[in-house]
C-alpha cells in the first residue's frame, strides 16, 4: 500500500528545490498535496509534478508568514478535501534585505549592522510560519474535547545544520535552531494523541537557494564534507517521507541530518 495513501499534505515553500522533490515523493505515495508558495507559478510547477506522478494536489500562494492566509488555507483545504494530517514546513530564505549579507565585511561586522527589520523578518518566514501553519493543522485535528481526532499526524519540520551547529548567518541559525525547540514542544504535548513531530536538518543541498551563494563558498564545504559533495534534494525528501509516513510510528521529537557527514 502507497505510505501516504488517502492523506492530505501540506508542504510550504513547495515551489522551491526542497518542496519540489519532497511533492514529488508525497505524490508517488499517494498523498493529496497542498503546494503552498509565494511564489504562484513555481507552486503551479509543483502541482504539475504531482499530477505527473499520478496523484492530486493544489496550490495556495501566500506568504507563510501571513496568519488569515494561512487560515484561509488550512479552511478550504478541510472544506473541500478533507483534514490535513501531514504538514511540512519547509518555506524559506537565507538572506533577507538589511541582514548585511550583500556587504563585503567580516562575519562579525554583519552581525554587527544587521537591521532590527532583517532579524525580525527572517525569524518571521522560518518561526511564525511554522507556528501559523502547525497551530491551524491543530485545530482542524481537535474536536471539541480536546482530544485528536481518530487519526495519527505528523509535522515535519525543514531545519538545518545551521540550527544543529551555528552554520549560516545569525539570524538564519537562530531560527533554524528554534525549529528544532519547536518539534520537541510538539512531540511531547501531542505524542499522547497520536501526534509526532521532528526536524530533518538538511546540508549543503543542490537548490536555489545555494545556487545564489558564491563558489568558492560551496567548494569550500564540500572539500570538508567527508562525502566529498553537496546533497541532492531528493536525498532530502527521503528523510521527509519517512518521518511523514507510517515507518517512522515511533519517532518524534527527532532530527534527522541528510548533511554527507559535514555535522556529526
Ligand atoms: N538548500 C540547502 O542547502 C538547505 C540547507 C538546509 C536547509 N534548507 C532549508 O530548506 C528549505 C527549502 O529550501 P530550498 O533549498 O528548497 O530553497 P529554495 O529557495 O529552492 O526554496 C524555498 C522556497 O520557499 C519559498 N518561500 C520563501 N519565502 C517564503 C514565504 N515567506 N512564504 C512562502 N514561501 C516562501 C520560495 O518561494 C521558494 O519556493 C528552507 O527552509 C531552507 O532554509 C536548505
Amino acid at each position: 500500500m502507497p505510505l501516504l495513501e488517502n492523506r492530505i499534505a501540506v508542504i510550504t515553500g513547495a515551489g522551491g528545490g526542497i518542496g519540489k522533490a519532497v511533492a514529488a515523493q508525497f505524490a508517488k505515495e499517494g498523498a493529496f498535496v497542498v503546494c503552498q508558495d509565494l511564489n504562484q507559478e513555481a507552486a503551479t510547477e509543483t502541482l504539475e509534478i504531482v499530477k505527473g506522478e499520478g496523484s492530486d494536489g493544489m496550490v495556495f500562494a501566500c506568504d507563510v508568514a501571513n496568519r488569515p492566509a494561512i487560515d484561509e488555507m488550512f479552511e478550504a483545504v478541510q472544506k473541500d478535501h478533507g483534514v490535513v494530517t501531514v504538514l511540512v514546513n519547509n518555506a524559506g530564505v537565507d538572506k533577507v534585505a538589511g541582514d548585511g549579507s550583500d556587504e563585503t565585511e567580516s562575519a562579525v561586522k554583519q552581525m554587527a549592522i544587521m537591521s532590527d527589520e532583517s532579524w525580525l523578518k527572517m525569524l518571521d518566514i522560518h518561526l511564525n510560519g511554522a507556528f501559523y501553519c502547525t497551530r491551524a493543522m491543530l485545530r482542524a485535528l481537535i474536536d471539541e474535547k480536546n482530544e485528536a481526532k481518530n487519526q495519527s499526524a505528523s509535522i515535519v519540520c525543514i531545519s538545518s545544520i545551521a540550527g544543529l551547529s551555528g552554520w549560516g548567518p545569525l539570524h538564519y541559525a537562530t531560527a533554524k535552531g528554534g525549529l528544532l525547540g519547536f518539534v520537541r514542544s510538539i512531540a511531547r504535548m501531542a505524542g499522547s494523541v497520536g501526534i509526532r513531530a521532528n526536524a530533518v536538518c538538511p546540508g549543503v543541498i543542490d537548490t536555489g537557494m545555494t545556487k545564489a551563494v558564491p563558489k568558492h563558498m560551496i567548494d569550500g564545504l564540500q572539500m570538508i564534507t567527508p562525502m566529498g559533495r553537496v546533497g541532492e534534494a531528493d536525498e532530502v525528501a527521503q528523510a521527509v517521507l519517512y518521518l511523514a509516513s507510517e515507518q517512522s510510528s515511533f519517532v518524534t521529537g527527532q532530527a534527522i541530518s541528510p548533511n554527507g557527514g559535514l555535522v556529526i
